[in-house]
């Protein structure tokens, strides 16, 4: 692992374990190429990737073509308006209105570390955007390239840390010219491939997208001239598309095939597209959305686009995985919860939705710490007058109508029933009926003239704005402080629209959108220093802001309002394919279940939600008693189980989106002595053998034992007689190596009925 120049031949070799990325530089004018990104290569002359000597495409050799190379070279830092007509990574725009840039190499450095990335809020405040990091085994390499008509340089970083197949890239434009300069797009990253990689065949492109209630399901479409986009706009990285992209190997599975993926650490608008051109070039890219930025670069000042995550593997999509995992677990989440357990909760809000009070919520829990629950999280509907969600956003003082005696009293009346207490805002919002908006209308993000667009009801607060956001800051430490308060469900309920700041000029009005989510990140660093022990979960309306950059403040995000385990199968798959199981929102909830009307049985609700952060989300109280008994069993292998959920490698077994028939997936300890199988059946077939599963991620020469969780107990709500005895049907009747259960398999038995869980733990 390491990053090199060689300086004979002005190669760049940027290595990870099994990766290499190779950048060349044109010979006097530095242009900068990206030759090689793949498995691991000799650091030998590869400069002929450049393709030098191929006519007529040679900018040195051929001036009067000069515009054929650019359109046809692999280049690192595209620009517009110079004769490459693909996509480009930057445009720029001069104060005479040109938009023509190109960026050639200037000089470079390599070092060991990598530096924090920050962008300054209007009124002075640096804000570290959040990012990759480590103490020490990683290693920059900063290329700067300049344009030397605009007087603007782009400096190019790119990371590596030992032990992880992943290089961090991030661009920082700086003006040093007298002049104005328009960045109207830049990309975080931009790579180029040539079909070639992908035997000249078209490859796949995967994409993570859906709507409210139904997030990041797998989109599998075959790249063929032209492009493919995926984006937000919504100033949240939205319920609609997930910030990644993957170019694929066409038929790329779980487990094999060559797979380039990109995602973005931000948390704001994107947009992660890929085209393939007249020559099979291949162009993908990640970065902010250009819609909705626009930025005014004055002279002397600088702009940071936020990280880029490139990962290559030919280990197909669970490779993929676990790099992304890996580099997040270990480089991204600060919180001191990331290798805890979690506290088991239950949440109110499909409970009772706005109908409680302290009565009710205490009965609630007096009734879930009988079953081992550890943490009552009080949801929307605490404050002001609200008992619907049309008003009092921005009020953030307790409603003592619904909770007398405040939250002190609520919370020490928790205490003693031995509960902790979390607590719902939605801070960055404001009612129009609402105290606040009456006091503050021009804190609301609007444009003068202009009704701006209520969504839910609610507008969004100018948080670009230091007053409104010491304001909402203020307004959270008290509520906190007032309070033993364990944990904090960060909700945004709408999304961006009317985008106008009275504070901005117009000539700064396009740096809103970047400079919101920009002050959304201010907010949570500060509010985590002010309680470093907070445990703090992000959500937007379930799942539209469930991405890296939010994993820098929470080490869990509600992964969607849809809890039906069944459309939690797709949704958690889609989710897994980056993100660590460890932050994973899921809860148990009633049945039938309120947004889909589906019924499931209990034990089936469970186990898929104990691959994520375990919880609850009924009325505990209203619960039938054969429900309510089979609580303490859950939460105990919750228990029992969590640490191999939370540290283990993921693999998956099979997606009920291909074989419509059941669903099943394995965390893997990390000295693999262990493992949790999760199978699901979900349709039953008539005539059909058991399924013949093979497992994954074993050490091939380690006997392990297969034990069926809940058959141990003779009474076990979890595991009936019946389902014990399918499985000892079909069981092996001893230990087996990793070998034997990875290559022959085990079969799953076929259940009568539908929905049936089977949770295997295998060691
Ligand atoms: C959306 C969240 O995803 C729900 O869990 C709940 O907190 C509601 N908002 C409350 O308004």
């Amino acid at each position: 692992m390491g990053i090199t120049f060689d300086e004979k031949n002005r190669l760049f070799f940027i290595e990870t374990r099994s990766t290499t990325m190779c950048l060349a530089l044109t010979d006097e004018e530095g242009i900068l190429n990206n030759v090689y990104y793949g498995s691991r290569v000799d650091r030998g002359d590869i400069s002929y990737l450049l393709r030098r000597g191929e006519y007529p495409f040679v900018p040195s050799e051929n001036d009067r073509d000069r515009g054929c190379f650019f359109d046809y070279a692999r280049m690192e830092f595209p620009t517009s308006g110079i004769g490459d007509y693909r996509t480009p990574s930057v445009i720029l725009i001069d104060e005479k209105g040109h938009d023509s840039s190109l960026f050639t190499y200037k000089s470079h450095r390599i070092y060991e570390g990598k530096e924090n990335l920050y962008a300054e809020l209007p009124g002075g405040d640096r804000v570290r955007i959040p990012g990759t990091f480590a103490e020490d085994k990683v290693s920059t390499l900063e290329i700067k390239l300049s344009d030397g008509v605009l007087g603007v340089s782009a400096y190019l970083s790119y990371s590596v840390f030992e032990g992880i197949d992943a290089i961090v890239k991030s661009v920082r434009l700086v003006n040093y010219s007298d002049r104005c300069v328009i960045i109207d797009k830049l990309m975080s990253s931009t790579l180029d491939l040539e079909r070639g990689v992908f035997d000249n065949k078209s490859p796949e492109v995967v994409t993570l997208s859906g709507s409210w209630a139904r997030e990041r399901r797998m989109d599998v479409r075959l790249l063929k001239r032209g492009s493919v986009e995926v984006y937000s706009s919504r100033g949240e990285s939205s319920h609609q598309f997930q910030p990644f992209m993957a170019v694929a190997e066409e038929g790329a599975g779980e487990s094999r095939g060559r797979v380039y993926a990109q995602t973005v650490i931000w948390s704001g608008n994107f947009i992660c597209g890929a085209g393939a051109d007249q020559f099979d070039n291949i162009r993908a890219y990640v970065g902010i959305n250009p819609q909705h930025f626009r930025w005014d670069l004055k002279s002397g000042e600088s702009f940071q686009a936020p990280e880029a995550v490139l990962v290559y593997t030919e280990e197909g999509f669970d490779g993929m995985s676990h790099v992304f995992h890996n580099l997040f677990k270990e480089h991204l989440i600060r919180s001191p919860y990331l290798h805890k357990e979690r506290p088991v909760l239950i949440n109110n809000w499909e409970a009772t939705y706005f109908d409680f009070d302290t009565d009710k919520l205490l009965s609630i829990a007096r009734e879930a710490k009988k079953s081992g629950i550890e943490m009552l999280v009080m949801d929307d509907g605490w404050f002001g007058k609200r008992n619907d969600d049309n008003t009092s956003l921005g009020d953030w003082t307790v409603n003592e109508e619904k909770l007398p005696g405040g939250l002190k009293r609520l919370s020490s009346e928790l205490t003693q029933i031995g509960m902790k207490l979390g607590i719902w805002f939605e801070p960055e919002m404001v009612s129009p009926d609402s105290d606040l908006y009456k006091a503050h209308p021009n804190w609301a993000i609007s444009i003068e003239g202009r009704t701006p667009c209520k969504l839910r009801n609610q507008y969004v607060l100018d948080i670009t704005r230091r007053e409104v956001r010491d304001h909402v800051f203020d307004a959270m430490v008290n509520i906190l402080k007032s309070a033993d308060i364990s944990y904090v469900k960060w909700d945004m309920n709408r999304q961006l629209s009317d985008l106008g700041s009275v504070e901005l000029d117009p000539s700064s009005m396009g740096r809103l959108s970047y400079l919101y989510t920009l002050a959304v990140y201010d907010l949570q660093e500060r509010l985590l220093k002010e309680f470093p022990d907070l445990l703090l979960e992000n959500c937007s309306g379930g799942g539209a802001r469930f991405d890296a950059g939010m994993l820098f403040y929470s080490p869990q995000i509600w992964c969607s309002d849809d809890t039906d385990a069944y459309e939690r199968l797709s949704i958690q798959s889609g989710t897994e394919m980056l993100y660590p199981l460890s932050v994973m929102g899921a809860h148990v909830s009633a049945s039938p279940n309120h947004i889909t009307g589906r019924t499931m049985p209990f034990d089936v609700r469970c186990a898929v939600a104990m691959s994520g952060t375990f919880g609850y989300e009924l009325d505990i109280t209203k619960l039938p008693d054969e429900e309510k008994n089979a609580i303490p069993e859950q939460v105990e292998i919750y228990h029992k189980y969590s640490e191999i959920v939370r540290e283990g490698d993921y693999y998956r077994i099979a997606r009920e989106s291909e074989t419509h028939e059941y669903d099943a997936w394995m965390s893997v300890e990390p000295g693999k002595e262990k493992a949790l199988l999760t199978y699901i059946q979900v349709k039953a077939a008539p005539n059909v053998k058991g399924r013949l599963i093979r497992l994954k991620g074993l050490d091939p020469d380690r006997k392990y034992n297969l034990r069926l969780i809940g058959a141990d107990n003779e009474d076990s709500l979890f595991c009936s007689r019946e389902k014990k005895s399918l499985w000892e049907k079909t069981a092996p009747a001893e230990a087996l190596s990793g070998r034997a259960l990875m290559n022959a398999g085990i079969v799953m038995p076929a259940v009568w009925g539908e929905y049936a869980q089977f949770m295997i733990e295998i060691g």
